[in-house]
């Protein structure tokens, strides 16, 4: 762990192993919240002292109760604020004071319905003396690590290896009932809320050690500080999976996230690829999310990528194949080990390929044999066991066989997922079989997802890299050119100033003069040769082909002539009085596969990186993904293998391989471009034409964004 999370999770040990902690706003009434959590802390466990503070005074579930803070005879490490919004400010005060280490603040009001003010005076008045400041709007927390139910939850809480954090409280809440009726047993659950002092990064730091946390399990709104978040998972994920769901998908979603939670939900697609590029495995469901983490949580690792599918039934057993490609899972298909280890359990009738069939008559008895088979077979990984209720097989033993089974697979260390469908007899089998964490499934495409997902996270580990490519690039020469604009007082740049930024990163374009007059452009013209292309030069004029400002193809002299005036009419008539400073004159280049790089600064992840199919479709198709800083080459290229046009790079019907080491410099530069000069927003080359291996690549326009600092954002 480097020195810097060392220090935040340092700082972060007392909020989960507090040896006190304090409740101002315990009430004396029950069915209040300061109530609640009192109790919940007495009864969970918790060993440290527990101190009640109402001006009140008087006790509470028999303990003493504290006028105020100051009042109590300790040093308080945790104090949970549960009195009115108006009170919290001089409560916060009054424990900064007493030199509380944490504080929890559960009260709602601030940030989430634009009470930002006292909110930010909350995290001040902590910030002077060093108190760190978890929430406010918040369930609270709970720590298996001090035995300490410090939240408002009807439900008790069982310890175990799953950490949940979660911005949302009510949701949170929920998780905490399911858990329990699913037997996951947490190592923590913490409430997130408004993230005015305390988030995500900081509350990893603490629980990415920590040896009993296996799965960490977060629910996100919106994300404040994206760059540090995706250094902090990237840090985390090397160690511990990390499951997350996050809301706001749809535009209605993500406005209501919004409102909710006072933070601006990133847009999806972003996220989703910084999640990926972190190695965090997104759900779309609670269902899917819990699956999920607890099959990570309880699993084997497996020793290689050879999955075999066993099943009484063809229909599910083909579902299960489609699930495993989704999954990118190997369906193990060696035909002659397969048949030796399966043929003693598989009738003639039934199919020792992959999937193996070993038919509808089969009993538990057979289901044991062929399950039991590639126990003993070294190059077989991993099972997936399907099974489809009938009146042959021997339903009492079903339970058995399966927990058995797996008994016997976590053993020699195989992971084994099992998906049963039927009626009440096989639901019942299912809720039995979860309490014990066997991972047992109603449908088979969670069995197969869960292993899916396994596989995923160990492909990540096997392939991520704390390596970081960045161009040497001569930014001062850019920041230049950015500097001449906003003298011009201009928020974009010319599209000559865009391929001088090209030029000054050594990213490829074409031959190119820019002419002032007609004599320029035909001197041009003889010089770069034909054919040619001409572009309008105008600050007036940034859609240049809307405008009529662009000419293909140009043959000859008259053709350039021709072109000159047409031009000019065209954009005079498109923008009357639009001012054009000239005629770009460039060499007409041949085609070749055409793709869209840019880069912007997104709101809530910092500068990004994206690249697609490009040309005029790009808007239509949509074929772009995106990854955020810091990168590396082989991440670039994780990055461009989920373009679905990514075969066309690689060269269809016979066609060559296009220089793809190429557009991975190109994206690295725009990228480190983005990271070191603030002035540029966004920068978009497009098309930028990729030609065969050895020949490279041109950019053909570079629309550049700038902004001057002194204005802000
Ligand atoms: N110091 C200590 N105790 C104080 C106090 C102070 N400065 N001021 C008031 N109190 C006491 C009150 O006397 C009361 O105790 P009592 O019931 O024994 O009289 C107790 O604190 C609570 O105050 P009360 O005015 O009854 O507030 P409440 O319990 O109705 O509501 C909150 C307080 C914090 C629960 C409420 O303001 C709130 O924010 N609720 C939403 C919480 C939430 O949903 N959070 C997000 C979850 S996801």
């Amino acid at each position: 762990m480097n020195m810097k999370k060392n220090n935040i999770k340092e700082s972060m040990t007392y909020l989960f192993e507090p040896r006190s902690v304090a409740v101002i706003g315990a009430s004396h009434r029950e069915g209040k919240i300061g109530h609640t959590i009192c109790r919940n802390i007495l009864t969970g466990g918790y060993t440290g002292e527990l101190y009640p503070v109402n001006p009140k005074g008087g006790s509470i579930l028999g303990r003493k109760v504290y006028g105020d803070i100051l009042a109590v005879p300790d040093q308080v490490d945790l104090a949970t604020i549960t009195v009115p919004a108006k009170y919290v400010l001089e409560s916060v005060k009054q424990c900064a004071g007493k030199g509380v280490k944490h504080i929890q603040v559960i009260t709602s009001g601030f940030s989430e319905i634009g009470n930002t003010e006292e909110e930010n005076k909350i995290v001040a008045a902590a910030k002077e003396k060093g108190m760190r400041v978890l929430g406010p709007n918040i369930f609270g927390i709970y720590s298996a690590a001090a035995s300490m139910n410090a939240t408002f939850s009807a439900s008790t809480i069982q310890a175990g290896h799953v950490a949940i954090l979660t911005q949302s409280g009510a949701l949170g809440v929920a998780m905490i009932g399911k858990t329990t009726v699913d037997n996951i047993g947490l190592s923590a659950i913490v409430s997130t809320g408004n993230k005015c002092d305390i988030d995500e990064t900081d509350l990893l730091a603490y629980l990415v050690p920590q040896e009993q946390t296996k799965v960490i399990l977060m629910y996100i709104e919106g994300v404040k500080d994206g760059a540090r978040l995706i250094e902090t998972l990237k840090w985390a994920t090397a160690q511990k999976p990390i499951v997350v769901i996050k809301s706001g998908r749809s535009k209605r979603g993500a406005m209501a996230a919004a409102s909710h939670t006072g933070s601006l939900a990133g847009s999806d697609e972003i996220f989703d690829a910084i999640m990926r590029q972190c190695g965090v495995i997104r759900a779309e469901t609670i269902e899917e999310a819990f699956n999920w983490s607890k099959f990570l949580a309880f699993s084997p690792t497996p020793g290689g990528k050879n999955t075999v599918i066993v099943t009484n039934g063809g229909g599910v057993g083909v579902l299960a194949t489609d699930a495993c490609e989704k999954f990118n899972i190997h369906l193990y298909d060696d035909q002659k080990v397969l048949k030796e280890v399966f043929d003693p359990s598989t009738p003639s009738y039934g199919s020792t390929k992959n999937p193996v069939d070993i038919t509808g008559g089969a009993g538990s008895d057979h289901y044991i044999q062929a399950l039991s088979a590639p126990l003993n077979c070294d190059t077989i990984d991993a099972a997936i066991s399907l099974y489809c209720e009938t009146s042959t097989f021997d339903s009492d033993n079903l339970v058995p066989m399966i927990r058995d089974t797996y008994k016997e697979y976590k053993k020699v260390g195989k992971p084994i997922s099992y998906a049963i469908v039927g009626g009440e007899y096989i639901e019942k089998a299912i809720v039995t079989l979860r309490k014990e964490n066997i991972p047992v499934s109603g449908d088979v495409y969670d069995a197969v997802s869960a292993l899916g997902i396994l596989y995923r996270y160990r492909h990540y580990l096997d392939e991520r890299s704390d390596v970081v490519d960045e161009a040497d690039l001569d930014i001062g020469k850019i920041e230049r050119i950015v500097d001449q604009a906003l003298r011009d007082n201009r928020t974009f740049l010319l599209s000559d100033e865009g391929l001088e930024v090209m030029k000054a990163a050594d990213i490829g374009i074409p031959r190119s003069r820019i002419a002032r007059s007609l004599e320029q452009v035909l001197f041009h013209a003889e010089e770069i040769g034909y054919p040619l292309v001409m572009k309008v030069v105008s600050r007036d004029i940034l859609h240049k082909s809307d405008a009529g400002g662009v000419a293909l193809d140009l043959q000859s002299k008259q053709e350039v002539i021709d072109a000159y005036e047409a031009i000019i009419r065209k954009c005079k008539a498109y923008k009357p009085g639009a001012v054009i400073d000239g005629i770009e004159v460039s060499e007409m280049l041949e085609s070749g596969t055409e793709l869209i790089v840019g880069a912007r600064r997104d709101p809530s992840f910092g500068p990004i990186v994206m690249c697609g199919l490009g040309g005029i479709y790009v808007e239509v198709m949509k074929d772009v993904v995106f990854r955020g800083l810091p990168l590396n080459k082989k991440e670039v290229l994780t990055m461009l293998k989920e373009i679905k046009s990514f075969p066309i790079l690689l060269g269809v019907r016979g066609e060559a391989r296009r220089d793809i080491e190429g557009v991975i410099d190109t994206i690295i530069k725009v990228g480190t471009i983005l990271k070191h000069c603030k002035k540029i927003t966004d920068i978009e080359i497009n098309p930028i034409v990729v030609y065969e291996q050895a020949r490279g690549l041109r950019a053909l326009d570079a629309r550049i964004l700038i902004r001057n600092p002194k204005e802000g954002k």
